[in-house]
């Protein structure tokens, strides 16, 4: 028979004092925290790195995840550098006087000299200058006139310069700014902006075969090759609004295309490798023009796409090839081995350009 009450409490507490360290061994406990308190110190110092990275890695994961979805950057180019950027373009374009968002006016002169180049070659049959000056003529009332712009602005003795600002842009501001976001301070930068031109009448993608006014050029930049770690940076030269813009989906093949929408020297960032992406008709009557900056985290780059070459052209989206490697360093200074060009900032931050060997 079980006894309840009495001398139960009294063996429930003997027990629990015998588990109890003696004077002894808690003396002896005492004589190895010495011991023992630098493992532990070390231990909470491993443990708090641990925690800190993580928090970290969370952080830059959701940056890029936002930049992903489509973000416009306030801020970022600072509105004296965006004057600098229209001005140069302008004089690329050999048409300082002209706005931007004027550029279509330059059809009707280049329409203009390619007929005074047509009467130039007189009316023989067969012969080349001829045929070249109708050519010209036919491309200026064609959607193919922003590769004549295009090919004006690279031939230019002004896109040096022009070139410059757009460095000074991405390494200054643009890199400076993904590196406090990401925690890193490596990037694979995209050697050459791409320039687009969004004419009235036209668009600054090309159409694909039963495209609609309303959808033009949709694609994704994976289709045609690109590394997906790679982010879209475009940067308004002009004002972006309504079909002459950008229309970009938040998550790959959702489908919910937003209006880019933005003011000279806006930037928009998204990631075009995986979101679809497409142009309007341009109904506005004002030209768009904007400079465009892929650039990839080394975190996220792949250098075992050698064999990948774009459908429509020869370019390997490796380093050296479409990609320089550009480090930014503290005062947001900047060492780039790019394709023949070390571009390397001072301290005080004015640049010096060399050639390389
Ligand atoms: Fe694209």
């Amino acid at each position: 028979m079980v006894r309840r009450g009495g001398p139960a409490p009294l063996a429930a507490r003997d027990s629990v004092l015998s588990l109890l360290p003696s004077l002894a061994s808690r003396s002896a406990l005492a004589a190895r925290v010495p011991r023992l308190l630098p493992l532990a110190l070390l231990g909470g110092a491993a443990a708090f790195l641990a925690f800190r990275r993580m928090r970290r890695a969370a952080a830059a994961a959701a940056f890029w995840q936002t930049l992903s979805r489509g973000k416009l950057l306030e801020g970022v180019c600072p509105p004296a550098l965006a004057d600098a950027l229209v001005r140069e373009m302008q004089r690329c374009l050999d048409a300082a006087e002209l706005p931007l968002s004027q550029t279509h006016l330059l059809r009707r002169r280049h329409a203009r000299a390619a007929c005074a180049e047509l009467q130039a070659a007189g009316g023989g049959e067969g012969r080349g200058g001829r045929a070249a000056a109708l050519r010209k003529v036919a491309v200026a009332a064609s959607p193919n006139f922003k590769d004549v712009l295009r090919a004006r602005v690279l031939a230019s003795p002004h896109f040096g310069a022009l070139q410059l600002l757009c460095q000074r842009l991405v390494h200054h501001h643009l890199l400076p700014f993904l590196r406090d976001g990401l925690g890193e301070d490596s990037f694979a930068v995209q050697c050459q902006p791409s320039m687009r031109f969004n004419l009235p009448g036209c668009s600054a993608l090309g159409a694909r075969p039963g495209d609609s006014d309303e959808m033009i050029g949709l694609h994704a930049d994976g289709e045609y090759g690109h590394q997906p770690g790679e982010m879209n940076f475009t940067l308004a030269l002009t004002p972006f609004f309504g079909s002459n813009g950008l229309f970009v989906e938040t998550e790959p093949g959702r489908g919910d295309f937003r209006e880019v929408v933005m003011d000279t020297g806006g930037i928009f960032a998204f990631a075009g490798v995986s979101r679809r992406h497409h142009n309007k008709r341009n109904t506005t009557g004002v030209s768009r023009v904007s400079l465009d900056f892929r650039v990839i985290p080394m975190s996220k780059y792949q250098d075992s796409r050698d064999g990948e070459r774009k459908a429509s052209r020869e370019h390997r989206f490796t380093l050296g090839e479409y990609f320089e490697l550009v480090v930014v360093g503290r005062n947001n200074t900047t060492v780039t081995t790019g394709r023949g060009l070390i571009f390397r900032t001072d301290e005080v931050g004015s640049p010096q350009r060399k050639l390389q060997n």
